[in-house]
């Protein structure tokens, strides 16, 4: 079937592109490095969908986007009735094979992306997992997005999803630390003053570079998925956009913490053990707000 373009939840090609090619990163994202220590924060973001799925248990769950399939496992094994759907061709085959081989139905997986939830129930699920999806949804397909979810849970039923801090880029010190001042403080800066854009300017080399002010660099990027475009979310809007669909937000929890704002990764030693220690036991710390560059958000239809 044909799918309207308006569609909510629709995979843009260059993100089946981008995962078709990345598949083998994803499918092994869960896996420990030679220090021990996680290669992924995913590891992270899994280990507080678990938690989730212990101190909740729904009976039934729609992990939409579920990569290697992992995390259906996780519900699986939970005794949940867990279906994932996946785009990407090379990650629903791993998938099907990883639960296959645990003894599940493969056909438990099916090959598709978000926008599949048009043709579910309304009412008829207990939980839908969205695990670093959302991020991949072009933003105008967002609201139309939540509104699907909130409809084929049944009442009460619960959202887990995970978004992008927009408040991290006040902690990267780079040009996407500009980029925010751009989108969300310029805007309340008084207007009229001529020297307006001057000192705007100012500003953007004083952010990137205090020591040296001058012209200021635009190099910094999202590198993390190529050039992607991924929206992102603010931890402290999060509760009031989404009840606006009907949603109650019950916990939100911080993961891919930062000691260091990213320009010190390098330089910092115990960068990666320090970070773990700070995954392990800030989840629910304030601090994650801008120290986090993604977070986890349990909900629940009201
Ligand atoms: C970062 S991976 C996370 C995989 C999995 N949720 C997990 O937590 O292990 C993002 C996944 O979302 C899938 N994806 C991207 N856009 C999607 C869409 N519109 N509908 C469903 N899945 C999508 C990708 O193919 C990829 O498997």
């Amino acid at each position: 079937m044909q799918k309207p373009s308006n569609s909510p939840g629709v995979a843009p090609p260059e993100v089946v592109e981008y995962y078709s090619k990345n598949w083998e990163k994803i499918a092994n994202c869960y896996d420990l490095g030679l220090t021990g220590l996680p290669i992924d924060p995913a590891w992270y973001r899994r280990r507080l969908y678990q938690q989730f799925l212990d101190e909740n248990c729904p009976g039934s769950i729609f992990d939409a986007g579920c990569g290697g399939g992992w995390t259906v496992l996780d519900a699986l094994t939970r005794n949940i009735d867990a279906h994932g759907v996946e785009p990407v061709t090379e990650l629903h085959a791993f998938a099907q094979s990883l639960i296959s081989a645990e003894g599940h139905d493969p056909k438990r997986i099916t090959r598709n992306d978000l926008s599949v939830i048009r043709e579910h129930k309304s009412s008829s699920w207990d939980c839908t997992a969205l695990l670093s999806v959302l991020p991949h949804i072009p933003t105008e397909q967002w609201d139309a997005t939540h509104e699907n979810i909130h409809r084929i849970l049944k009442p009460g039923g619960h959202l887990v999803a995970a978004y992008r801090n927009s408040l991290f880029d006040m902690y990267t010190f780079n040009s996407l630390t500009v980029d925010f001042f751009e989108e969300h403080l310029w805007d309340i800066t008084p207007t009229g003053d001529k020297n307006a854009h001057i000192n705007a300017e100012n500003l953007k080399s004083l952010i990137i570079n205090p020591s040296i002010p001058g012209r200021h660099f635009t190099a910094a990027e999202d590198k993390s998925f190529g050039k992607l475009r991924r929206p992102k979310s603010n931890p402290l809007t999060i509760t009031n956009y989404l009840s606006k669909f009907g949603f109650q937000v019950n916990r939100i929890r911080f993961y891919h913490f930062h000691c260091v704002p990213p320009l010190l990764k390098g330089k910092t030693p115990d960068f990666e053990e320090i970070n773990h220690k700070m995954e392990m036991s800030m989840s629910d710390d304030w601090r994650g707000h801008f120290m986090a560059a993604m977070f986890l958000v349990e909900a629940q239809k009201v």
